[in-house]
């Protein structure tokens, strides 16, 4: 497996997975991040390309190079004005397409300008995300719409954290329902936990052409199942249930469903997109909800450096554990779900060598996930398209969860839960 799983890590250009990676829409950063028109450009790296992202008078993201094509000077103390990013070293000018539309230090005659471009790569907003394309532009999938991103804003909500480890144990940690009872157990003891009543699931994977849904199967009791349907949408996004397992971890029951996108930054970091959408009309997530929630997960908003997504619980400082708790209170003495996730997955280092792993049928999903990003770099690199590309395939799937009567099929039961509601 080693090989084959390094071919996974490396994003840049040129590499397995960062071609393939290229060939999707995927988040560059929160709309949030660039609240004004010809407000202040804003530092992005995606993929191991440092870009410069910018909202341009009219309201449209540019997403561009970081470095001006003149003499490479940082476009970020750009002037944003009039529809454009100026570089302040000698005034060349830019718009959201890459063309130069200003050129001062030439002559007026000069027709240099008609051939000047900085690197641009087209952006679209949904969800409270933009997003941008990097592949090649005759092969751009139409945008995405996933059925989360079509919620209204009072609906919906999205944040955003940084991990210092490469994207693919974050995906792993996804998709990955067993480690629930251990690792997220934040109440030794209690009873309501329907987690913990069955720490072995067995999980069945299902390929679809957008990635594939798994159905993860808990005893219960005498007479249901705990069954939880997850989804894996190519290449590194994942959505879980919060249906009937609402508020386990905040005692307020909105039933909604989540989910994370894990953005390769580089090869040895990753920008999380932490979204929530109410599961139907009735599921509104008010501000303060979202907050305790976001709390709950340990990305509340003191959690955080201020002015950063980086949380201040880290590897420094190993993540305030508190070994008193972990005896009496919670399997690890972490606060916060995500944190949890977080201290586990940058406590592997940067990169984990998986040469040295021993899975289990509890890792099925997992091994899932590898095989079919295997399988699309493979794909592409012989000039076929990867799955998950058409938004027809994936804009209404939708994950869910419930107790199932053990007799029953979950196709049944959750049959009006998993048609999309957005
Ligand atoms: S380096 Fe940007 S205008 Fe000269
Ligand atoms: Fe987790």
């Amino acid at each position: 497996m080693l090989n084959d799983t390094e071919s996974l890590i490396r994003v840049g250009t040129g590499t397995p997975a960062g071609e393939l990676f290229r060939r999707y829409w995927q988040p560059a950063l929160l709309s949030t991040e660039v609240p004004e028109p010809d407000g202040a450009p804003v530092r992005v790296r995606l993929l191991g390309e440092d870009l410069i992202a910018f909202r341009e008078t009219s309201g449209r993201v540019g997403l561009v190079e970081a470095y001006c094509p003149h003499r490479r000077a940082p476009m970020f103390y750009g002037r944003n004005e009039e529809c454009g990013l100026r570089c302040v070293y000698h005034g060349w000018k830019f718009d959201v397409d890459g063309n130069c539309v200003d050129l001062p230090t030439e002559p007026a005659s000069s027709k240099m300008k008609d051939h000047i471009k900085i690197t641009a790569y087209p952006t679209v907003e949904r969800g409270g995300i933009v997003w941008t394309y990097m592949g090649p532009k005759d092969k751009m999938p139409a945008a995405p719409d996933y059925e989360w991103t079509r919620a209204p804003e009072t609906h919906r909500s999205v944040s955003k954290t940084h991990q210092a480890n490469n994207y693919l144990q974050g995906l792993e940690g996804g998709l990955d329902t067993a480690h629930v009872t251990y690792l997220h157990n934040n109440k030794i003891g209690d009873k309501n936990n329907l987690f913990t009543r069955d720490g072995a699931p067995r999980i069945d994977v299902h390929e679809t052409d957008y990635g594939y849904y798994y159905v993860s199967t808990r005893n219960n009791d005498e007479t249901h199942n705990f069954v939880r349907v997850y989804q894996y949408m190519m290449p590194f996004q994942s959505m879980r249930p919060n249906i009937t397992s609402a508020g386990l971890a905040t005692n307020s029951s909105v039933p909604r469903y989540d989910g994370h996108i894990w953005v390769p930054i580089d090869d040895t970091q990753t920008y999380v997109y932490n979204w929530m959408a109410g599961y139907e009309k009735n599921s509104r997530l008010e501000p303060d909800y979202v907050e305790r929630l976001e709390f709950g997960y340990g990305r509340g908003h003191d959690d955080f450096v201020s002015g950063t997504f980086k949380l201040k619980a880290n590897l420094e400082n190993d993540y305030f554990i508190d070994r008193q708790k972990q005896k009496t209170e919670s399997f690890t003495g972490i606060r916060g779900v995500n944190t949890q996730d977080v201290a586990l997955q940058e406590g592997m280092g940067a990169i984990p060598d998986r040469s040295l792993e021993n899975l289990g049928s509890s890792d099925r999903a997992i091994l899932a996930m590898r095989n079919m990003l295997l399988a699309a770099t493979k794909a592409v690199e012989n000039g076929q398209d990867p799955r998950g590309l058409d938004p027809a395939s994936y804009r209404n799937a939708r994950p869910h969860d419930g107790l199932v009567p053990k007799e029953a099929a979950w196709q049944d039961a959750f049959k009006d839960g998993m048609a999309a509601k957005w």
